[in-house]
Order: C-alpha cells, then structure tokens, then sequence
C-alpha cells in the first residue's frame, strides 16, 4: 500500500494532538551509583571489553538524573504536550524485589511534578530493557519467576506514582530483547541462543499482562498498553516463495507480540515453525494467554524501517539507510504499519511512540546544529501519519525519538538521535534545527 497522492497543501493535526518526545532511563540519566540504585544488565553489558563502540557506557549519560529540571524547561520550551520516559527498576528496586527504594522514587516524582507544573503529560515506561542484574543471575528472562518480579515492580510503581501517570507502557520493544539480547547477542544480556530467545518472549508478554492486571488491581484510572516497534514486511519479488517468506517474517516481527496481546493467541505459523519441542511452546501454561490479552487501552507503535524478505528467507535493502545501518528510510512503512494495526486488530486507540533518526551533527561555531536531514526524515512520517489519521486510524499522539542526544545502546554516544543536541564534555544542550522546526509544527498543529 502506498500513500495516495494528492494536492500538496499545509497538513493540520487535530488540535489536540499529542506531539511529543521519548527517551529512556538508562540512556539518559547517568548518576549510575547515586540514590541506592542497583545494577542493570546494561551496567554489566557496557562495562564488558568489547561490547559496545569506544567502551561507552551509561554512567554518566546525558546527566538527566541531575539536570533534569533544565531538560523539563527545554521540553516546554519545545511546546510538548506529551513526553515519553522510562522507570529505571534497578533505582526502585536495587536487586529486582522487595521494598522499593524511596529515593528512587522521589526522583521519578520530582520529574512527574516538573511534567506537570510544565502542563506536559507524561506517558511512563516501566521498562526499557535494564533488568536488575540481581535478576540476570537468577537467569533473567529465561525465568519465568521474572515476570512475577516485574508484576510486583510494576505494582510498586502504581501504588507510589499511579496518581501522577495517566498512560503507561509496559515493556518496551520486548522483540528487540529477543533478537539483540538473545539472538544476535549485541545487547545485554550478550546470548545467541534462539531456543532461549523466544521463551524469553514469552515471559515478556506474560510480565505485560500481569502488569495490566496489576493496574487494574490498584483501581487507578491510569490507561496501559504495550510498546512494540513494528516492522511492515514485504516481498523482495513476486515469487510465491518470497511471499510466503514474508508471511513468516511477519509473524515473528509483528505477529507474535500483537497477536498474543490483542488476539489472545500465538500465531500458529510461528509456533509451528517453533516446533512443540521448543521451550517457548514447552513454557506456555494453561491460562498464560488469557493474562496476557488483558484488555489494554492503547497500543504504542514505533516504526523505524521495512523489510524487504526475499524467497529464501533471508531480507535485502532496498530504501538509502541512514547511519544506524539497520534503518532504511521509508515513510510509506509508517502509512501501512498504523493502517494494518487498525485493519488486523481493530480500532485501539494509539500512539507513535518513537521514529526518529541518527544524523552526524556538529556543533557549529554560532552555537547551532543543522540537522536538515532529521526535519525532512520527521516531516515525512509526520505526513504519512497524517495520511493514516485521515484513513481513519485513531492515532492520538507521536513521540519523536529522542528529546536528547543519549548512549545508543551498542553504539555508545557516537549516533545522535536527538532533536537537542548534548555537548557530552560539558552537558550544554543546544536544540538543533529540527528542534526548532519542531517547535513551529506543535504551534501550528502541522506543517
Ligand atoms: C529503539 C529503542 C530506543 C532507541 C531507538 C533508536 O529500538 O527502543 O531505546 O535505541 O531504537
């Protein structure tokens, strides 16, 4: 499906309209030791030789956990009305369980009254991918005890914060702690061990839904949902072969987290091609899917790239890729991945919560960043967005991945992904072009 054309013109969102930003705890904080923090996955991961570009790791970050009043003034500066962050467990419980630590939570409070002060509704993640190590050497996500752990978290969470969150986000892109984590290894934990892989999915879906239910247990008005990046896959030819490929492709980028939560079942493709004797297959109890489609109240899209599958099941470039050499730019993706949402699963309200990214931006000697490609990459999946509400998608919101420069993951602090540019060396934050092209689109509904 492509986007149809027509006359070229001013596109208006609706007025109230979510434009926001996202980022994440461990990418951003810093202030790894303070406040009686415990060890995350990603602590281990960075601080291993090796793992991740020039040995960066998310010590110090972009220091939000200290200035995070200034980045609270940059984001009202920006006219946001929504800003998407993340919990960091290991800051509310050091080794995954028991009482939560105050600290860590006034932390989070004091960001939620800064939000709030600011007019700025926060949506929380409560987890982008840091695990309590204490957690990890119990076996992590291969546990199902895990997601029991995060069902307590999460219910900590509520019962200290709830009054302040009016949307939640329970795990964040649980496909990509399968393929990076546990399929490709490069991301914490480091595994390449596809049997392990998607029992790890599993219990992510199931540490969704007993969060869901742990929610509604508080009685709290607060909606929920999962966040999962989407990646439309289509044929690389016209052979039969390429297109029942992609069929597969489908089922375990899209399908097995969508399926599962707002259809109550596991696609039987991928459970097949899993085989019975899988230890996904071998781990699913009884009552497991019935937990996990707990009905939530909306579902967060990030959209990054397509895929293109070719007969033998393998995948092929074929858009320009930007420096994250995984990401090809495609805006039409966006049209057809929020489009198909609506289609297969009905009209959940939802919400782009990342696309984004990475640009090779300088800090001129005025003081400003041209970073024209990152306007252009925005205003053309904000258009196709556009396209998708006008087809009828009820997208509410669109969070641009990210506010800040931050520690990409493997890629260490090299790839800048944000629309404020961080001087690493001195923390200055300098908005960069698209930060005040930004600014005049939430001003005038669009562009
Ligand atoms: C997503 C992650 C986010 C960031 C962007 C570039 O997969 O959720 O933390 O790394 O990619």
């Amino acid at each position: 499906m492509s986007i149809p054309t027509g006359p070229v013109g001013p596109l208006r969102f609706p007025r109230d309209f979510g434009w926001g930003a996202a980022t994440s705890a461990y990418q951003i904080e810093g202030a790894a030791k303070e406040d009686g923090r415990g060890e995350s996955v990603w602590d281990t991961f960075s601080r291993t030789p090796g793992r991740t570009h020039n040995g960066d790791t998310g010590d110090v970050a972009a220091d939000h956990y200290h200035r995070y009043a200034e980045d609270l003034d940059l984001m009202r500066d920006l006219g946001l009305r929504s800003y998407r962050f993340s919990i960091s467990w290991p800051r509310i419980q050091p080794d995954g369980t028991g009482a939560p630590n105050q600290r860590g939570l006034d932390f989070y409070r004091r960001l939620l009254d800064g939000l709030h002060e600011r007019g700025i509704a926060p949506m929380a993640t409560l987890f982008h991918w840091d695990l309590p190590q204490a957690l990890q050497d119990l076996g992590g996500w291969e546990e199902r005890d895990t997601a029991l752990r995060f069902a307590d978290y999460a219910d900590a969470v509520f019962h200290a914060l709830g009054d302040r969150v009016p949307a939640w986000l329970t795990i964040n892109e649980p496909k990509t702690v399968v393929q990076n984590g546990y399929l490709d290894g490069h991301h914490a934990p480091g595994r390449q061990d596809p049997d392990a892989a998607y029992l790890v999915a599993h219990h992510l879906q199931l540490a969704h839904g007993l969060a869901v239910h742990a929610l509604r247990a508080t009685g709290g008005t607060g909606r929920i949902g999962p966040a999962f990046n989407l990646h439309p896959c289509y044929p690389a030819d016209d052979s039969p072969e390429a297109a029942t490929a992609a069929q597969l492709y489908d089922g375990y980028e899209n399908r097995l987290y969508l399926d599962s939560v707002l259809k109550g079942s596991y696609p039987q493709d991928v459970l097949a091609d899993l085989g019975p004797q899988s230890r996904m297959v071998r781990g699913i109890r009884d009552g497991d899917l019935a937990v996990i489609s707990a009905p939530v109240d909306l579902l967060a899209v990030q959209y990054y790239t397509p895929i293109y599958v070719t007969a033998d099941g393998g995948t092929e470039p074929r858009w320009p890729t930007t420096a994250a050499g995984w990401q090809q730019i495609y805006p039409d993706g966006m049209y057809d991945i929020l489009t198909r949402v609506t289609r297969d699963y009905g009209p959940i309200p939802l919400t782009v919560t990342e696309n984004g990214l990475p640009t090779a931006d300088l800090l001129a000697a005025d003081d400003t960043v041209d970073d024209a490609g990152r306007i252009s990459f925005l205003r053309d999946h904000l258009a196709a967005a556009h396209q998708a509400i006008t087809a009828g998608v009820p997208l509410e919101s669109f969070h641009v991945w990210s506010l800040l420069d931050n520690f990409e993951w493997n890629e260490g602090y090299d790839q800048r992904w944000g629309l404020v540019y961080v001087d690493y060396p001195t923390q200055r934050r300098v908005l960069k072009s698209s930060a005040h092209w930004y600014r005049s689109v939430i001003a005038d509904s669009g562009f």
